[in-house]
Parts: C-alpha cells; sequence; structure tokens
C-alpha cells in the first residue's frame, strides 16, 4: 500500500471512531439513563418481590416517576424520587407481566426502563360444563394468567385419546387473544359432539390444562316439559267433557219432566230415611 494512501485510511478510521464517541456522549447528554432491576420469574423465593429502577443521569431534572404495569399506570405510585421501588408482596400468577418504571421531565419527553416478572400459566376461569340442544351453537372458553401469554390449544378426549382441535373440520372454530381462548361448536351434532374437552395454555415456563364437559340434548328434549303440559290438558279436557256426557241426559229429564225428578227425589229421601231409621 502506497504510505499516503494508508495515513488517509488511519485517518478515516479515527474519524469514525471518534464520531462515534461523540455521538455516544451526545446521546448520554440528552437520553437519561435509568438502572432497572433484573427480570424475574415466578415463584420467588422469599415473601416478596422489590422491583427497582435508578435514574443515573438525566439532562435535566426530572419531574416525578410512577409505574406501570402490562401498558397501564399502577396507582399511587407517584413519587419525586430518583430511586424508586414497586414491591410485590407474595407474588402470585396475575402479578406476572411487563412492569415499566417512567420518569417524567420539564422538557423533555419521559424516560422508561422495562422489567419482565414471568411466571407459568395459570388458568384462573374456564366455563365448566355446556349443555346445550343438537343444531345449535356451543362456546367453551378459558381464561389464563401468567407471562408470556400462553400458547393455546383445544383437544377432545375420545376413547382414551386426545384428537387435537383445529379450525379445519368447518364445525369448530379456534380463537385465541394472550390471556384468553374460546371454541365455538357450530351445529351440534348429537353423536359427535358431546364429551371432554381441554385447554391447554403453555408459555417457556409451564403448561396448565383445564376440563370443560359439553352435553348435547336431542332437539325435542326442551318440548318435553310443554308436552307434558299439553297432556295435562287434554286429559282434563278429556274429563270434563266425559263428565258432561254423563251429565247431560240427567239435565234433559230435569227440564222434561220436573215433577218425575221431585218424585224420584221424594223416593230418595224416604229411601234415605228408612235407611237411617234401620
Ligand atoms: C438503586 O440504588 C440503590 C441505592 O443506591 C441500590 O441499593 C440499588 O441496588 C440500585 N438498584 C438498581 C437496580 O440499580
Ligand atoms: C418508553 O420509552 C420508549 C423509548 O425509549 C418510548 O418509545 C415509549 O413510548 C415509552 N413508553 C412509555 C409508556 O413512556
Ligand atoms: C379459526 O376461525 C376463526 C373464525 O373464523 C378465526 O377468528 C380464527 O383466527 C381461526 N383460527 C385459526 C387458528 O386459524
Ligand atoms: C388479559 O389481558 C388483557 C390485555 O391483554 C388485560 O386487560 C386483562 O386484564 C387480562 N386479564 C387477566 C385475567 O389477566
Ligand atoms: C399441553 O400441550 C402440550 C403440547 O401438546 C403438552 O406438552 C402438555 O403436556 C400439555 N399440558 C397439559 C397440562 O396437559
Amino acid at each position: 500500500m502506497i504510505p499516503g494512501k494508508r495515513r488517509a485510511a488511519v485517518m478515516s478510521f479515527s474519524v469514525a471512531i471518534l464520531g462515534a464517541l461523540m455521538l455516544q456522549s451526545v446521546s448520554s447528554q440528552y437520553e437519561p439513563s435509568i438502572t432497572a432491576s433484573e427480570h424475574a420469574t415466578l415463584p420467588v423465593e422469599g415473601d416478596s418481590l422489590t422491583l427497582q429502577c435508578n435514574l443515573t443521569s438525566a439532562h435535566s431534572a426530572h419531574q416525578e416517576s410512577f409505574w406501570m404495569k402490562n401498558g397501564e399506570e399502577i396507582s399511587e405510585t407517584r413519587s419525586t424520587n430518583r430511586n424508586t421501588e414497586y414491591k410485590l408482596h407474595r407474588p402470585r400468577g396475575d402479578d406476572a407481566g411487563v412492569y415499566m418504571c417512567v420518569y417524567t421531565f420539564d422538557v423533555a419527553p419521559p424516560a422508561n426502563a422495562t422489567i419482565e416478572v414471568k411466571s407459568a400459566p395459570e388458568i384462573i376461569g374456564h366455563k365448566r360444563s355446556e349443555n346445550k340442544n343438537e343444531g345449535q351453537r356451543a362456546l367453551l372458553y378459558c381464561k389464563s394468567v401468567g407471562y408470556p401469554h400462553p400458547v393455546w390449544t383445544w383437544r377432545k378426549f375420545d376413547n382414551g385419546n386426545f384428537r387435537e382441535i383445529d379450525n379445519s373440520t368447518g364445525r369448530f372454530f379456534v380463537s385465541s387473544r394472550d390471556n384468553y381462548t374460546e371454541l365455538h361448536i357450530a351445529n351440534l351434532d348429537i353423536s359427535l359432539d358431546p364429551g371432554e374437552y381441554h385447554c391447554n395454555a403453555t408459555n417457556m415456563l409451564g403448561s396448565r390444562d383445564e376440563k370443560i364437559v359439553l352435553r348435547v340434548r336431542s332437539h325435542l328434549a326442551p318440548l318435553w316439559p310443554l308436552l307434558g303440559v299439553l297432556a295435562e290438558i287434554i286429559i282434563l279436557v278429556v274429563i270434563i267433557v266425559i263428565y258432561e256426557k254423563r251429565k247431560k241426559p240427567e239435565d234433559l229429564q230435569d227440564g222434561e219432566s220436573p215433577r218425575k225428578t221431585n218424585s224420584t227425589n221424594n223416593h230418595k229421601d224416604k229411601n234415605l230415611r228408612q235407611r237411617n231409621t234401620n
């Protein structure tokens, strides 16, 4: 290489390094720096988990700081301290999530740092059973806590085996969003669909499973109580009609010959009296 060119190369190299250093000092001058606690995983040893943030340098005095969880401010965490902490007492699955400390400034945009608190999923709510009629639509669901959000799968327990459920059959629709999953079954089939369904939540830290029982009744089933009432009414009507028919000839006789009835009544009275005296 020609010495002149080498010199030029070395010079441009040092200029580049210098530039990088200057940029860094400029950015550190303008961007506040925050040191934050390490990411954590639940469960933790001991009774509590303390999340800390220290504002170590800033372009100007900060106004205040506060904490956020999953994108929402945690109430009563505002303070004016440079060092701030948020304590989780006996943290459980629903304490898992993305925590953030935010520092606000008078003249500059807020600065923040993120601390992830991870945990295996827990299924905290699910439909225990669903009772539907054939041809209707069933809706099964499960909800979870834990972070990261789980991958959801649905399975059906059939003849001692688990069968994976997805959208491919055309009657099953699985839709899952973060901490919630739903299984819709359209046009219920009384011979194929009843049974045990399982939702399964899995993330890198663990896996949980819950059972939901689906019962499918014949579509005549809801008519049975109605049919019962109908039968009662028919029986009642029949009884009334029979009673009326048996009564009618007597009524007619009464109308035609009141004296005769009187005499028969008299006979009856006599008979009664005789029976009484006997
Ligand atoms: C924040 O500062 C305090 C006090 O100097 C120190 O004990 C703590 O370890 C610091 N925390 C972090 C996350 O740097
Ligand atoms: C956190 O800081 C990043 C840039 O560092 C910014 O894009 C984001 O909007 C901030 N978030 C909040 C909630 O302040
Ligand atoms: C299944 O179908 C539902 C409704 O059409 C849709 O919202 C969902 O994203 C589908 N799920 C998959 C895994 O393709
Ligand atoms: C589920 O996640 C949504 C947002 O992703 C959140 O608003 C809701 O509180 C979460 N529910 C539970 C039970 O964690
Ligand atoms: C959930 O599904 C995964 C993947 O199929 C499986 O490895 C895991 O054992 C299941 N979890 C439970 C609790 O059954």
